[in-house]
Parts: C-alpha cells; structure tokens; sequence
C-alpha cells in the first residue's frame, strides 16, 4: 500500500523540510534556552584585556584557524591529547566561550588542537616556533611566522592571547608557564 509520501512529491518534500526544521529547533534554539548556564561565564573566565584582543586578533588574520581547532571534544582521544604530565584535560563546555565573538573553533585538525595550550609552553618557546617551528618539531607542517616575532608587540600580544586559552578551568597539575 501507498503512503501519502509515495504518491505526492509536494508532501514528500515539505514533510521532510518540516522534519529538518524540528530537529534544526531542537539542536540549534532550545537547548540554550533550556540550560541556562551556556551564556554564564566559567568561574573562573575573565574577559580579554586589551593585549589579549590584540593577540587574538593576529590569530585571525594570520589565519591560525584554518588548521587549529579550539575545542577538547567528549573523546578519550581529545583528552589525551590535550592533557599534560599525566593529567586528561577537561572538555570544553559553552560557558569557557561566552567572550568569543566570533569563536575561534575551527573545523580542520591539521595542528593539534589549541583548546587547552595556554600555560603548556613558555615564551622563549613561541618565539623560537613561531620562527621555525621545525626548529622544535622536525617534519612540522606549520609554516614559520617571522614577521611576528620580528614585532614584538604583536609577538607579545599573541602570546598572551595563547596563554590564557582553556585556563579558564584550573586543572594543569603544575603552573611552570603562568605568565
Ligand atoms: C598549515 C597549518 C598551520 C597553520 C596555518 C598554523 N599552524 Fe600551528 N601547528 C601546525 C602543526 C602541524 C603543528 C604541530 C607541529 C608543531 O608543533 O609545529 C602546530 C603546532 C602549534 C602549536 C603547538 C601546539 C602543541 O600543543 O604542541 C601552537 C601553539 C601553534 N601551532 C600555534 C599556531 C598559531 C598561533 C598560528 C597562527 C599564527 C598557527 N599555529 C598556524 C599547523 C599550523
């Protein structure tokens, strides 16, 4: 027997245009609105100073985004990855993001993700990856950024706005590299 989406087309597509758009709704409006605490900045989050903005500012338009993601996924793989000396990083949840506009997440994972790099090196190492990252990383695909750590106002800068990502939550076993 014949369904009333097998006989009409028209059906077939606004049913499945309906569907779409429900589960648009569902995944995309409701959920912020059900938990409140998406929009409420983490404990311990601070807004961007000045310097930070500056930083974060080169990190958009060098175009760091195109290969690194900022966000430590729900996969024992991501925490892995992210932790340090031992310790799984935590995942990234909304409320470490709500003064990120536009977010930086990114999509592509060509570099490792940068979700929770802030205090995992210090300054002098930037600098010398930031020249030459094949300086530190044999075979590093991370094209070199001389012109940055020639300025080194924008230098500071980025490393700044480096430095503080994911330490919004307190978890690094060590503070070696607090600035
Ligand atoms: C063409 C892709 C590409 C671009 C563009 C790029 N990176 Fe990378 N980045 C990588 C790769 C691959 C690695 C891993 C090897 C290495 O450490 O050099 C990396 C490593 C890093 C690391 C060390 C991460 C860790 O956990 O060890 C930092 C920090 C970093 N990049 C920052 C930046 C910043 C800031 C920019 C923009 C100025 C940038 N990257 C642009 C590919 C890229």
């Amino acid at each position: 027997m014949l369904s009333k989406a097998d006989r009409s087309a028209a059906f077939a597509v606004a049913a499945a245009l309906g569907l779409f758009f429900i589960g648009g709704l569902l995944t995309t409006v409701v959920p912020p609105l059900v938990d409140k605490s998406w929009s409420r900045p983490a404990p311990g989050l601070r807004p961007y100073t000045e310097q930070e903005l500056h930083g974060r500012a080169i990190y958009v338009r060098e175009g760091c985004w195109y290969c690194h993601t900022q966000q430590t996924r729900t996969l024992v793989s991501d925490t892995k990855r992210s932790g340090w000396r031992g310790v799984d990083s935590p995942i990234s949840t909304p409320d470490e993001f709500v003064y990120d506009s536009p977010h930086m997440f990114g999509t592509k994972r060509t570099g490792p993700d940068l979700s929770r790099v802030g205090g995992k090196y210090d300054t002098q190492w930037h600098r010398t990856h930031f020249r030459n990252p094949r300086d530190l990383v044999p075979g590093s695909v991370m094209p070199p950024f001389p012109w940055i750590v020639n300025d080194e106002k924008e230098f500071q800068a980025l490393v700044a706005y480096i430095q503080r990502l994911g330490r919004a939550k307190d978890w690094r076993p060590d503070k070696d590299y607090e600035k």
